[in-house]
């Protein structure tokens, strides 16, 4: 059985945007968590954090994860925090190839700062600092994917086509 491919990395850097265009493009089912965790629960990520907290959340990712796993052919879209539970990405990790995308702070800043409506653990007076700050934080957590791939300056299209360029390769070993 083909193994997932689990797209992870920090808010704003096009996991679900990349994650369902590799999935086209592989003719894979695609799952984006936060929209499936979102399904199950019956409320938006931002609803589950306001009403039962980021514990919840945290929670019901867990469970997700370790649903998925058991699961195989699909492209996975995860939650830029799912790294911060660590059993996560060694569930993931089972029957996935973790890929993880990278972009500057101020790429992520520009891009989080459209949408920050949507992510919980966002401030409304989000500055560049804050987001230097959790990425520092969580750093050693996405060095733990299989692959990294910089999406700094790139198209949705590009970034895709890396991968699959990086999958090719890992075939090929
Ligand atoms: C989170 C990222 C969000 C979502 C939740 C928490 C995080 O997903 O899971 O708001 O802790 O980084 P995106 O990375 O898709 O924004």
């Amino acid at each position: 059985m083909e193994k997932n491919i689990v797209i992870i990395g920090f808010m704003g850097t096009g996991k679900s945007t990349v994650g369902s265009r590799l999935a086209q493009r592989l003719k894979r089912q695609f799952v984006d968590m936060d929209r499936e965790i979102e399904r199950i629960v019956g409320m938006t990520v931002s609803e589950i954090f306001k009403r039962y907290g980021e514990i919840r959340f945290r929670s019901e990712e867990k469970l997700m994860a370790q649903k998925l796993a058991r699961e195989s052919c699909l492209v996975i879209a995860a939650g830029g925090g799912v790294v911060l539970e660590q059993g996560n990405i060694d569930t993931l990790s089972q029957n996935g190839i973790i890929i993880c995308l990278e972009a500057t702070p101020n790429e992520i800043f520009e891009r989080v700062n459209r949408k920050k409506g949507t992510r919980p653990l966002l401030k409304k007076d989000l500055k560049l600092e804050d987001i230097e700050e959790m990425l520092k934080a969580r750093e050693s957590l996405y060095a733990r994917a299989d692959y990294r791939v910089s999406t700094s300056g790139k198209s949705p299209e590009q970034v895709t086509n890396e991968i699959i360029e990086v999958l090719m390769v890992r075939r090929k070993e």
